[in-house]
């Protein structure tokens, strides 16, 4: 009996042959270049990663977005190459930043390089009845019920650079997440992240953090994040292994 491959093995076969191709293609290009007469090395640009300025980054997948691209309220920013993903993440305002109001103060900010995964939602001021007295809220349908009362402001929500934010985290209004920081998935973040710790649950704590204090001391006076793309690129291997005292 036959079993058929499995359609990963497949996928990585056409995966290579595109790049097969591409290589051909580059090949060919500077060949044709060279007969020509032009200075080839003037053709071979460099490599540094993405183009920051691309919606979708990823080979252009449609489930992939560098949202700085995409957000267009001006109470949203958002860092370069931070990205979301998942089916119609280029919805991610409309859809995964609820209850956000005109005031400039009711702010979402995120820092670069921030993963963030699908399902991701963030609540913002909006959200909240006020809770003095009782929480319906009459003035929503007039007709003699006017009389209004703000809920408790509880700030901007801010979210540092390289944080990794899991499968359906929900952040609540006025959080503030530290640079390096991971969300485990479906924690519910109430209160502020600190750098470089892991929080999960609900409500998130803890859970440890990423590495020792001396080391987070050095990562944030290090920012990486702020690297021209070049110096990221010479330095990939140091970042992704943690050597940052290699860094150069
Ligand atoms: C948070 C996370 C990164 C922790 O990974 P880790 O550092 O390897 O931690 P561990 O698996 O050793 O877990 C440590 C403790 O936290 C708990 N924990 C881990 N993730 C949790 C979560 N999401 N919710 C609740 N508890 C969680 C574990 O049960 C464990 O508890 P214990 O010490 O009482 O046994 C990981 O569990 C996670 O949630 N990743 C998100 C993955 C995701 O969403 N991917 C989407 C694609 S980007």
């Amino acid at each position: 009996m036959t079993t058929a491959a499995p359609s990963v093995s497949r996928e990585r076969l056409l995966e290579q042959e595109v790049r097969n191709l591409r290589a051909e293609v580059e090949r060919l290009r500077l060949a044709l270049a060279e007969k020509k007469g032009i200075d080839v090395s003037t053709l071979q640009a460099p490599r540094h990663g993405p183009d920051p300025s691309a919606k979708h980054p990823a080979g252009g997948s449609p489930r992939v977005v560098f949202l700085a691209n995409v957000v267009t309220r001006p109470n949203i920013e958002v860092g370069a190459y931070t990205y979301f993903s998942g089916e119609g993440c280029e919805h991610f305002e409309r859809e995964n930043v609820l209850y956000q109001t005109d005031d400039p103060a009711d702010r979402l900010t995120i820092g670069r390089y921030a993963s963030i995964a699908p399902g991701v939602r963030f609540l913002m001021n909006g959200a909240n009845h006020p809770a003095s007295g009782t929480t319906y809220p009459f003035w929503m349908f007039g007709r003699g019920w006017h009389e209004r009362r703000e809920p408790r402001f509880r700030g901007p929500t801010t979210v540092g650079n390289d944080v990794w934010i899991g499968l359906e985290a929900l952040i609540l209004p006025g959080v503030t997440i530290g640079d390096g920081a991971v969300i485990g998935a479906r924690a519910v973040v109430a209160h502020d992240v600190p750098p470089y710790a892991i929080v999960a649950g609900n409500p998130a704590r803890v859970v440890r953090r990423r590495y020792d204090d001396a080391t987070i001391s050095k990562l944030l006076e290090l920012r990486w994040w702020d690297w021209p793309p070049e110096r990221v690129t010479r330095n990939l291997p140091e970042l992704l292994d943690g050597r940052f005292d290699q860094v150069t």
